[in-house]
């Protein structure tokens, strides 16, 4: 459920009319939900309610700080994997008991800062990893909480650029080595052992390799226990995918059913580290047609976002829905829906079928509040577009279009150059 409906042929979001928006803000624009981004948080953490949890909001999904202060004011912590993230999630109050971060590739620099911080726990993906935050949390005079992330080898049969829990990816510390990890881990003087976690991929539409996970993760807490290790949290990580076309996935209830029907010997506190489930329907990417052109065998509707703006399409050949903010009567066509960019891997959408848009016409481009303005740049040099945040009857520019003055405001002519006679 979101709140993006049409009434009379006219995209509404909550009571605010997208084209009055769009009116008023010019386009390209990302323009979320507030009570859709609430509802998904609260439907979430209380299909958990019978079980001590935190749900750790992955801010890579969306690290808006009016999107990640929602999240904390519902009572919820934040899964980072930088210190730019750690920082969002500070500037908005974020409880650090509440902050676990993952990422194979922490800097000293970075650990430093999450110590001082005094974060949740560090999900470790190697032993080298867990050596230098053992001497960061020495140096620091600290000790530093930690759980392995142990890379199950289970496929979440999802794209193969998203899945993380496979022997063949860079994630994680192999299960079957695991065990003897944690028992070296044991000699490290400023370590505190709290947990075991392991994420296995994103857009995960079955519950079956959550599970499989799982099984396996509960055996090695199992044993973990059994020789006295400490293990006080099981970071089940993200993954739960959401519904882009025709995707069927299990509804966040099913899914912690499932969970806590095969996790229910685990004595201890539950982490997730959801992003997409939550934010993904909570927005839409509004863009103008700027042209439409037709060769013999192909149309094509030129529209002012391009790539830099959204790229899940074009890096994973990905499904976004397309409609018109004001729908009216229009025929059908197939078309590529392109943007500006000079690229020709530069779309929105490949032969799809269409309501015929003409020039002018605004397009809601849904599903696009995960890894939408994250993921911007701007190639081009175009700038990052703004994103706006409704809520009720209003709405919120929670942060503004760039300028071409924000281009270049961190470049530099070296003096020589300034110097230089033609
Ligand atoms: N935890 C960890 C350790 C992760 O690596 C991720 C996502 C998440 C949690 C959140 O996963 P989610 O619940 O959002 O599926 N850019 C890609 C998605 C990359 C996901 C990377 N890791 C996309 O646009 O589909």
């Amino acid at each position: 459920m979101n709140d993006f409906i049409y009434e009379n042929q006219q995209l509404i979001c909550e009571r605010v009319p997208v084209a009055r928006i769009a009116e008023e803000v010019g386009t390209p624009f990302y323009l979320y939900s507030y009570a859709t981004l609430r509802n998904h948080f609260r439907v979430f953490t209380e299909a958990f309610a019978r079980v001590p949890h935190i749900i750790c909001f992955a801010v890579k999904a969306n690290s808006n700080l009016a999107v990640l202060r929602t999240m904390i004011a519902e009572g919820g912590g934040v899964d980072i994997v930088s210190g730019g993230e750690l920082f969002r999630a500070l500037a908005v109050g974020v409880d650090p008991g509440k902050v676990v971060y993952s990422g194979v590739g922490k800097r000293v620099d970075e650990i430093e800062y999450a110590l001082r911080t005094k974060i949740l726990m560090f999900n470790v993906e190697s032993w080298q990893e867990l050596e230098v935050i053992n001497l960061c949390a020495q140096n620091l005079g600290l000790k530093a909480g930690i759980a392995l992330r142990v890379n199950p080898d289970v496929d979440p049969k999802t794209h193969p650029h998203i899945s993380t829990g496979l022997k063949e990816n860079k994630f994680g510390i192999d299960i079957e080595r695991s065990l003897e990890t944690y028992r070296r881990a044991k000699s490290l003087s400023h370590i505190d052992i709290k947990g075991v976690s392991c994420h296995i991929g994103s857009q995960v539409t079955r519950l079956s390799p959550f599970l499989e996970a799982l099984d396996r993760l509960s055996r090695l807490v199992r044993q973990l226990k059994e020789e006295a290790f400490d293990i006080r949290y099981v970071d089940l990580g993200g993954g739960l995918g959401i519904t882009y076309d025709s995707e069927a996935p299990p509804h966040p209830s099913e899914y912690a059913e499932a969970i806590l029907t095969a996790a229910r010997d685990l004595d201890c506190t539950f982490i997730f580290e959801p992003g997409r489930v939550i934010v993904g329907n909570a927005g839409i990417l509004v863009t103008k047609v700027l042209y439409t052109k037709s060769t013999d065998n192909k149309n094509f509707i030129i529209v002012d976002a391009g790539m830099n703006d959204l790229v899940r399409p074009s890096l994973y050949n990905s499904f976004h829905a397309i409609r018109p903010v004001l729908e009216g009567s229009r025929k059908e066509i197939v078309a590529d829906v392109v943007g500006p960019i000079c690229e020709s891997g530069d779309y929105l959408a490949k032969a799809r079928k269409l309501a015929s848009f003409e020039r002018g016409d605004l397009m809601a481009v849904f599903s696009a509040g995960a890894y939408g303005f994250t993921m911007a740049s701007n190639y081009n040099s175009r700038p990052r577009i703004p994103e706006i945040m409704v809520r009720d009857d209003r709405y919120y520019v929670i942060r503004q279009r760039e300028t071409y003055a924000d281009l270049i405001s961190h470049e530099e002519i070296p003096s020589f150059l300034n110097n230089e006679k033609s």
